[in-house]
């Protein structure tokens, strides 16, 4: 267990926001995280659980006490002739994942290739891109009661997933630290590839494979989403809205247009990207933060912002989409104060 007093977060937010907390612990073992809940150090703190940092916005210095987990293994738990069983630690690194499980020729995560960020956050953000969701793989996530010490298993069906949502993000917000996820990959899989061009996209580079479905969606994102290290970001600020029919049938006739997406018979999604697009946000400052060039959800650090500049500028943006479309927008971003 490593324990950092006044440890700075600056490297371990994507932002790269310059703050710090009052205590960080690293810990490498479930047992040494149950031994630190037991021994009482957590009663009466501000508790936070971080991962990679890639989807925080820090407002000020944590007051309080910062976990992370460096559980850090994968291992295949068992097989059928269609399925493979492999359960990962919450510190391995996402896409050190999705590379491990491409090699090894088990499909269900390659269009999830880069999305930056760890196992354990993975299962509690329901991370998605190019029409997969992690969901769909995850057969249990393991965890730990950060009051009592206990060891929980959820089955997927237990964790209310949907669009970026989950248990572990609404009613069991911040209770329980992941250790693990059980994920179950397919030995003989079939490609999800309707999302918009990509299937042209991966015939460009050669035959199907997942091996090629990694190498391009690694080649768009990198064309599209600035580097956290070159310019500070957290990916998409916002999530994509859900709104009615009745309401997008009003939008779409003045805006013919606006790209949507079917969701159920009675609402339909909106990219939130193309309603910032339209106020005008793309490739603005405001003071030391900004609206990243090539696309509009990607909120940028300019240099040396603080939390509380992005956020402005979030709240401005959120007006003006408000004013122009009548549409709310809520932050994907976990706001910490
Ligand atoms: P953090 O940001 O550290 O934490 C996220 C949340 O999980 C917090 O609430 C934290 O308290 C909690 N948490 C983390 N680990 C644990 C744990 N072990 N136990 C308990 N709680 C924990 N997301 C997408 O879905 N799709 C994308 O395509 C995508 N693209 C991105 C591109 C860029 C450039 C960036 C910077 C981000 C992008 N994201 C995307 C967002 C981000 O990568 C994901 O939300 C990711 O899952 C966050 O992982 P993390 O380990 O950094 O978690
Ligand atoms: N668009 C614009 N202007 C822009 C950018 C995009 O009008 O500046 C339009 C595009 O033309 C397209 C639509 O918006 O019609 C959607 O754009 P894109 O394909 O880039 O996807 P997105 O909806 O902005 C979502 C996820 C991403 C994920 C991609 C790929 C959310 C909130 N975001 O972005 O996830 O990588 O799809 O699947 O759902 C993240 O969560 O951090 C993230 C990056």
């Amino acid at each position: 267990m490593k324990k950092i007093t006044n440890a700075p977060l600056v490297d371990l937010n994507t932002f790269g926001i310059e703050v710090k907390t009052k205590l960080l612990i690293h810990y490498q073992t479930e047992n040494e995280l149950i031994e630190l809940i037991q021994s009482g150090i957590l009663q009466n703190e501000k508790v936070l659980h971080i991962g990679g940092g890639s989807n925080l916005l820090f407002l000020n210095d944590f007051d309080g006490i910062m976990l992370h987990s460096e559980l850090n293994f994968s291992t295949v738990k068992g097989e059928t002739d269609e399925h493979v069983f492999i359960e990962a630690g919450a510190g391995v690194i996402w896409d050190d994942f999705v590379a491990y499980a491409v090699e090894n020729g088990w499909g269900g995560i390659e269009n999830l290739s880069l999305i930056p960020g760890e196992v354990g956050a993975s299962a509690i953000q329901n991370i998605g891109a190019y029409g997969v969701e992690v969901c769909d793989t995850i057969q249990e996530v393991h965890a730990i009661d950060l009051t009592s010490g206990e060891k929980r298993i959820f089955s997927t069906n237990k964790c209310e997933y949907d669009y970026r949502e989950s248990i572990f993000k609404k009613s069991l917000k911040g209770q329980f630290a992941i250790t693990s996820v059980l994920f179950v990959l397919s030995k003989n899989p079939t490609y999800k590839l309707d999302y918009q061009h990509l299937e042209e996209q991966v015939l460009k580079n050669g035959a199907l494979s997942l091996q090629n479905i990694r190498q391009t969606i690694i080649a768009v994102r990198e064309s599209k989403l600035p580097d956290p290290k070159v310019a500070g970001n957290a990916g998409s600020f916002f999530m994509n809205p859900v709104i009615g029919r009745t309401q997008f049938e009003k939008l779409q006739a003045d805006y013919p247009d606006m790209p949507h997406y079917f969701v159920s018979p009675e609402t339909e999604k909106i990219p939130a990207a193309w309603l910032i697009d339209q106020c005008g946000w793309k490739g603005k400052t405001v003071g030391r933060a900004g609206v990243h060039y090539k696309q509009a959800l990607v909120l940028v650090n300019r240099g040396g912002a603080s939390g509380t500049e992005i956020a402005h500028l979030a709240s401005l943006i959120q007006q003006s989409v408000k004013d122009k479309f009548g549409i709310e927008l809520t932050a994907e971003v976990n706001f910490i104060k």
